[in-house]
């Protein structure tokens, strides 16, 4: 695949992508491997919402991120395994072993009764196998829903029962710092209330005891041990399923974002490529591929993140990827650094909140570790302070490493706007330029566009690109009313951005009522939803506030239906309830117990007026008047002093 190395290629790239798209993208298509070839580039519109890239051709993405690997670098390491515990020996699986297990677990699921089509949920740790899981769904044409493994039973069910998988798989447990998660339990919880699911596969991680329902749960060792070793890719159509990955929004459930095979694999190698420069290292002897640089991303596999920049992205473009079961913060706050060194790591991909609670430990962590083989270091979830950019450019990229400040989301699949390393263009604080292929434009309230530089609004996209989501998991009317109503005929991001007089972009954050929280995307509606099932609670609101390490923090006003008489008691209850109904991720900062909301004559919340008090920002509440009853501010303000 041809890639950018200057920012004049970039600008005639992008130019490129612009003018003739189809083109473009045929060309990057081409170095795929594909049983049939397309019929159409493209065909697209954004009001009824139809996107078909390369629509006609047949392929199976994991003969792209496997097989096509094997004649030119079998013995390569595919994938390095970190463990929680870092005395546990380090795994390293190569391309032509991992394609060996993913044939056999392929048979595997066929050997359980899946089918192409059918939907297949991943709730595990952070191991090869989840990967191994991911591609064997991929390989026979199964579509996979991977589950975050810190979402509780309750998420699970509706992430299970909304798109009615029939085959779960998961583990024992995890392995999580100090504490030990019991999977297989939260499964079983919610294995009460998913009658769709036939057969669950256990990969046996912590050797825990658990309880294996005879005729529904099988272990993924014994599993394996009876299926061959060779299996033939199912042929998928371009515009096949590949996965539905579950994601909140404003309103409502999270809903399942669905992502198609062709377009996804072919944006998911370039992007990988081009933001990373991920080139093989020359080979010595001329012949062959030279080593792959190993390239960390630190995102769970339970998020897009993890799809398609540890797993799709990396192994697409032949790379080693490193997984990392742990946290950064076990045995020791070096617990990264200490990674970097034993695995000579090349590039390295954060997100904020983890720079941030890293640099809040303090200096003396990293300075105990060379780091010098780091060349490029990304970030990803939130917009990048000034303060962890620079922390994160001196203490661990020693100065020399460029930072690939990384907007995208779960709907684009893959990079909207990033700096390709080492084209000399990153600016602290800024995402920078969009990815060829990326018709970016700011448009102001009304839906018009802002011309130029030096302006600041709602960031939409006007064209499609290869990696858009499709549709949402059988409500295709709420994908188009999520994302492609706002402003007719584009995409809206739901974020708010600057473009600076330089043409730099700069993310400004979400403007709808969905939180960004330690980098994970939570909807206020959602956790006031979970809130209200404390059976003393009568109202909820729900707003984010500014945290230093979170980015934002969760700030509840909640109405109870009599006086508490222990609050911190109520407190407890309520964050609990929360814990079960979303997961622990999901937990308020700070919960307020008020007598009554802010709210219009219509009935509708002022969520300005409660932003501004989580704040702090009292003194400035803008015009009240509109209030039903103005009177609840003051008590309110009250109330918030107290809890500061
Ligand atoms: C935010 C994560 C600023 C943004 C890949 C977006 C960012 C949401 C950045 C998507 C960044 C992600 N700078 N903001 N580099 N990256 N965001 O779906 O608000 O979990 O809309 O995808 O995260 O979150 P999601």
């Amino acid at each position: 695949m041809k890639t950018i190395s200057t920012f004049a290629e970039y600008q005639s790239e992008y130019k490129k992508s612009v003018e003739t798209p189809e083109l473009f993208w045929a060309e990057h298509a081409e170095t795929f491997t594909w049983k049939k070839k397309w019929d159409k580039v493209l065909d697209w519109n954004f009001v009824d919402l139809n996107i078909k890239w390369f629509d006609g051709g047949t392929l199976n993405i994991t003969e792209n991120c496997l097989d096509r690997h094997l004649e030119t670098q079998p013995n390569q390491t595919a994938i390095i395994f970190e463990a929680n515990d870092p005395n546990e020996p380090v795994r390293k699986i190569t391309y032509k072993e991992l394609h060996t297990e993913v044939c056999k677990f392929a048979n595997v699921l066929l050997s359980n009764g899946a089918k192409k089509g059918d939907r297949i949920c991943i709730y595990m740790p952070m191991v090869p196998e989840a990967a191994v899981a991911m591609l064997a769904c991929a390989r026979i044409g199964a579509i996979h829903n991977v589950v975050f493994g810190g979402f509780s039973a309750n998420s699970l069910v509706d992430r299970i029962n909304d798109s009615a998988v029939n085959i779960l798989i998961t583990s024992d447990g995890s392995f999580r710092g100090n504490k030990q998660i019991g999977l297989k339990e939260i499964a079983d919880e919610a294995l009460k209330l998913t009658p769709s699911v036939k057969t669950t596969i256990v990969l046996k991680r912590t050797g825990q005891t658990v309880n294996m329902l005879a005729g529904r749960d099988k272990w993924y060792h014994e599993e394996m041990q009876n299926v061959a070793a060779t299996h033939i890719a199912a042929e998928v159509n371009a515009e096949d399923e590949l996965f539905i990955l579950y994601t909140s929004g404003s309103t409502g459930k999270p809903k399942g974002v669905v992502h198609t095979t062709a377009g996804y694999m072919v944006f998911a190698e370039y992007s990988f490529r081009n933001v990373f420069q991920y080139r093989h290292k020359p080979s010595p002897n001329g012949e062959g591929m030279g080593e792959a640089p190993i390239f960390w991303c630190t995102a769970d596999v339970g998020w897009i993140t993890g799809h398609t920049y540890i797993v799709y992205g990396p192994l697409l473009a032949g790379a080693t990827t490193l997984m990392f079961e742990g946290i950064p913060t076990y045995p020791d706050a070096g617990r990264f650094w200490h990674a970097i060194d034993k695995h000579k790591v090349n590039i390295f991909y954060t997100a904020p909140t983890a720079i941030r609670s890293l640099m809040a430990m303090g200096d003396e962590f990293p300075a105990k570790y060379k780091m010098d083989s780091l060349q490029i270091l990304g970030s990803v979830g939130e917009p990048i302070n000034e303060e962890a950019w620079h922390w994160y450019h001196e203490k661990i990229g020693h100065g020399n490493c460029p930072i690939c400040d990384t907007y995208w989301q779960t709907e684009t699949g893959g990079f909207l706007i990033s700096p390709l390393a080492n084209i000399g263009k990153d600016k602290p604080a800024h995402a920078g330029f969009p990815l060829p292929g990326i018709q970016t434009i700011l448009v102001d309230s009304e839906g018009k566009v802002l011309e130029g530089n030096g302006v600041e609004g709602n960031l939409c996209i006007k064209f499609p690109w290869p990696s858009a989501i499709r549709t949402t998991y059988g409500d295709h009317e709420r994908c188009k009313q999520t994302y492609f109503s706002t402003y007719k005929g584009l995409y809206f991001t739901g974020d708010g951005a600057k473009r600076d007089t330089d043409g730099y972009y700069r993310i400004l954050g979400r403007v709808d009522d969905v939180m960004n929280v330690s980098g994970h995307r939570i909807g206020t509606a959602e956790v006031e939803n979970a809130i209200n099932e404390h059976p003393a609670v009568v109202e909820s609101a729900v707003v984010g506030y500014p945290h230093d390490i979170k980015g934002q923090g969760i700030y509840a006003y909640v109405i109870c239906d009599k006086a508490i008489a222990d609050e911190n008691e109520t407190r407890k209850e309520i964050l609990a309830v929360i814990t079960k109904v979303i997961g622990p991720i999901a937990k308020p900062d700070k919960i307020q117990f008020v007598k009554g909301l802010p709210k219009t004559r219509s009935g509708k919340i002022m969520r300005r007026i409660l932003r501004k008090i989580a704040e702090g920002e009292v003194s400035n509440l803008g015009d009240t008047s509109t209030l039903l009853d103005p009177a609840v501010v003051e008590d309110i303000k009250i109330g918030a002093e107290k809890l500061r």
